[in-house]
């Protein structure tokens, strides 16, 4: 079996152990109390992978509830969380569509992790959202929409990072797939040095680019979802206005009656 580093929850974690969890929660919850129009009491992260929030969620009076695609993850998330009250739910499931047993009143997902890769799984995905998010909640998308053309990128990005003598070197490329289906492939490379045992992982994820003009659209055929603003650099007072020079975009959605 091929294994990939979300197999790893652990070396991930190194990987991104620069993260400030406490200030991502924090802007979670100024959109809420900015932009909510029902009290939030249970928040829903897609591709949670090892649920970095979680706690943090917890200890600011939310309950926290998790969707991932990898067992190994949500094990880990359980085992690392099993501490808190309340526990945080996870559940295992693709994000195309998935079953579940609860509302939620917030969702999210982060770091442009919405695997959708054509219009119908856009669709299916959103409906199965309408159904877990509750009328006036609030979806998040950090990274997801594409202000600036990854097809037109062509460089690498990569970095270090070390943690109790693990270390992680994450590199990343994109690669075109086919410019009239937007579609394009990132391709993450990571090598690991576990107290001197190396391995190395790449994964390839494929996506469909999905521009924001595109976007706004697929949201006025609708009648679940309104657009409620996007921001730049995680930052309420930086609306988006001009699609240059847009680093980490936010954008968030609410669920109406529809
Ligand atoms: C980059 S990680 C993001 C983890 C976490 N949200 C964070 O902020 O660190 C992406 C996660 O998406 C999960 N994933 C990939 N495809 C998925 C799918 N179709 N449905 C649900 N989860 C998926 C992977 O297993 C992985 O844990």
């Amino acid at each position: 079996m091929n294994r990939v580093l979300y197999d790893y929850p652990e070396y991930y974690e190194v990987a991104f152990s620069f993260r400030d969890f406490a200030r991502e929660a924090d802007f979670l919850q100024s959109c809420i109390k900015q932009f909510s129009t029902i009290p939030v009491r249970r928040i829903f992260e897609v591709a949670c992978g090892p649920a970095p929030h979680a706690e943090e969620l917890t200890r600011r009076g939310y309950a926290y509830t998790g969707l991932d695609i990898n067992r190994n993850m949500l094990d880990h998330a359980q085992y690392k969380w099993r501490h808190l009250s309340p526990r945080p739910e996870l559940i295992e499931g693709d994000m195309i569509s998935f079953e579940h047993a609860m509302t939620v009143d917030f969702a999210y997902v982060m770091l442009g992790s919405l695997y959708l890769n054509n219009p119908d799984e856009m669709n299916r995905h959103f409906d199965t959202m309408a159904g877990i998010l509750n009328e006036g909640g609030l979806y998040f998308l950090d990274w997801c929409i594409q202000f600036s053309d990854p097809l037109k990128y062509e460089g690498s990005d990569s970095f270090t990072v070390e943690r109790d003598g693990i270390a992680v070197d994450s590199k990343f490329d994109i690669r075109l797939v086919d410019q009239d289906r937007q579609m394009y492939e990132e391709i993450w490379t990571v090598n690991v040095n576990d107290h001197s045992r190396h391995r190395r992982f790449e994964m390839v994820e494929r996506n469909k680019a999905i521009f924001p003009p595109e976007f706004v659209e697929f949201l006025n055929r609708r009648s679940d979802f309104e657009f409620v603003g996007w921001w730049k650099n995680w930052n309420l007072n930086l609306p988006i206005d001009d699609f240059t020079n847009v680093t980490r975009p936010v954008v968030l959605l609410r669920r109406v009656a529809g």
